[in-house]
Parts: structure tokens; sequence; C-alpha cells
């Protein structure tokens, strides 16, 4: 018998495409591509994944992103990623991708954005998932890079919802960022950004009060200061929080420690994301089942984080109604 947990219909919001690489899956197009990985064996890989921190697992993620280098190979990764999660149930998924960590090794923007986005249509119409993409700027990089990257992608204007920021977040508050931010509000896209996962509440602010976003990702940090948390709550403002990944990369020791309870308490519309599943060890599943068991979650609570993550995504009313109907399902069956 399946757990209510794992037959809850899933939206996911908070995820790296390029972190969906299964290390069985970067051995493969290393070879196709003549890559050679400074790794002996697919076991050796994985045992590398043990990270004291997010520059630490950020090292290895854009190691193992050289790999990716044709239109085959994106589209590969992303349809790797939906028929996995399909087992979980994710219905829709907004899904991240880093185009300079592709375009600054010579990787062309249409052979990412065309990859991706034919996964995306092949998931739609074979496993009923709906999914859109949301291009991110890399924060250690500057200001200017973003600009020039979301000029680069507007040819592709079509196959993108929305911008978003991550990489490594200390020391690259979001002020810097402006600009491209600006420009992506101009040309009607969303904007999301990594905020208060490492970084202090202050980048919470700056994200929505610099780069106006809609949804923070992780934010989990936003405990700390008592008026941003009436702030995001007032304006319902969702954080995408990970929960595996946060415990991967020490943001809290134990997944018991974890704030999403509270967060919750607080009247916050979280939702449960996996960020970088080949690389945390969990796609949804293992994170919803995984909060439930050490944090004691009800099966009302795991439906509130289900249909938070309805409201909280770009999709249409339609959709969203359909996605709702569909939690509603589960749970008369639960
Ligand atoms: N934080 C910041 N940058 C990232 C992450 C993350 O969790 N995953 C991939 N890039
Ligand atoms: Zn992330």
């Amino acid at each position: 018998m399946t757990s209510f947990a794992e037959r809850l219909p899933k939206v996911e919001l908070h995820l790296h495409i390029e972190g969906t690489l299964e290390p069985e899956l970067m051995f493969a197009l290393a070879d196709r591509n003549g890559v050679t990985l400074p790794y002996a064996s697919v076991d050796a890989l994985r045992a590398a994944y043990d990270f004291g921190n997010l520059q630490d697992f950020l090292d290895l993620y854009y190691q193992g992103a050289n790999v990716l280098q044709k239109q085959e190979d994106f589209f590969d990764l992303a349809w790797a990623y939906f028929t996995r999660v399909h087992r979980d149930n994710v219905e829709h998924a907004e899904l991240f991708f880093d185009p300079q960590t592709h375009t600054d090794r010579g990787v062309a923007m249409g052979t990412v954005i065309e990859g991706l986005t034919a996964a995306c249509k092949k998931a739609d119409e074979e496993l009923n998932i709906s999914s859109s993409l949301i291009l991110c700027f890399l924060r250690h990089l500057s200001g200017d890079a973003a600009v020039q990257t979301l000029r680069d992608a507007l040819p592709y204007r079509e196959h993108f919802i929305g911008v978003g920021l991550d990489s490594a977040e200390v020391g690259n508050p979001p002020e810097r960022f402006t600009e491209a931010f600006d420009l992506a509000g101009a040309e009607g896209l969303h904007r999301v950004a990594h905020a208060g996962e490492e970084g202090p509440p202050e980048y919470i602010w700056g994200a929505l009060d610099a780069l106006h976003v809609e949804r923070i990702d992780h934010g989990v940090r936003c405990l700390e200061d008592a008026k941003l948390v009436q702030r995001l709550a007032a304006e319902r403002i969702p954080l995408t929080v990970c929960p595996l990944s946060n415990t991967k990369l020490r943001v809290f020791d134990d997944l018991s420690q974890h704030n999403l309870p509270r967060l919750l308490e607080a009247g916050l519309c979280a939702t449960i994301n996996s960020d970088d599943p080949a690389y945390f060890g969990g796609y949804m599943n293992d994170n919803f089942v995984q909060c439930q068991q050490a944090l004691g979650l009800s099966d009302a609570q795991l439906r509130l984080l289900a249909e938070n993550a309805i409201e909280a995504s770009f999709v249409d009313d339609a959709r969203k109604a359909q996605l709702r109907a569909s939690v509603q399902r589960a749970s008369e069956g639960a």
C-alpha cells in the first residue's frame, strides 16, 4: 500500500534541471560526448556527494554539467526527470535552468532551451505533466552578465515564463541584479529568487524590494525576522522550501530540526520541493515521506503543502482548478 504522502498529486516549483543529472546519465553523456570525468565510476562519483555547504555542492554541480553539450543531452536530462517524477505523482513542474553554466562554455542558448522545451512538450503529451521553464541568473557572476543572458534568451521568449536567481548566495546580495529583473518585468516575465537559504533575512527583503519577486526560493531564514514573516504572510509570498537539500547542505543538522512546521504555523505559503534531487538523495516523494516521518506532519498538513504549491504556481486558474480537483480526489481516497 502506498501512503497518502506518496499518492498525493504534487506540484514542484523549485527544481534545477541540471540538478537532476544522475551519475548514470552523467557517465553515459560523458561517453557520448567524449568527456573524461574525474571519477572512476558511478559509485566513486556518488561517494563524493558529501557536502559541507552550498559551495561544496555547486563545485560538483557545475563540473557535472560539462557533459551537457547537445540539444538531445538537454532533452534526455529533462525527459529522465519527468519520467522519474511521474512515479511520484507530480502533475505540474516549473523547472529552473542555468543558461550561463552552458553558454559560458560555448553551448548555444537555443541548444539548451530547445532541448528542454522538447522534453516539456513530450511530458505534457505522454505523461500528462504540465511544465514551464524559468531562466536563472548565476549570482556569483555580474549584473551585466545577467542582463546580457536575458537579452540572448529573448529570441526564445515564448519558451520560458520567468527568471530566477541562484548559485552562491552569501556575499552576492540581490541588488546587483536589479537591471536584469527590471528588464524581465518589462518583458512580462515572472520573477523569483533564491534568498534566505544560507544568506540573511536582509537578502529576502532585497529580493522583494529590489527585484520585485513573486516567490522566494528557500527563504527558511525568514523566521529570524518577525517583521519579514508578517510581510510574507500578509502578501502571501510563497516559499519554495527544499527540506532534503537543506539537510544535505547543512542548513539544518537534521531533518527533525527543520523549521517547516513553524513556517506553516506562521501562516506562510510554504511548499515542499526537491531542488537538486540527483545530488541530495531524494525526489518529491522522498521529501514528502521523510518530512512526514521526521516532523510528524499530519495528512492535513501534507494536503496543505500540496495546495500551497498549486496556489504558488504560475499556471492559469483553469489549470489550478484541475490540480485542486486532483488533490481532492486523492484525499477522498485517503
Ligand atoms: N541554491 C543556490 N543555487 C543553486 C541551488 C541552491 O539550492 N541549486 C542549484 N543551484
Ligand atoms: Zn535551488
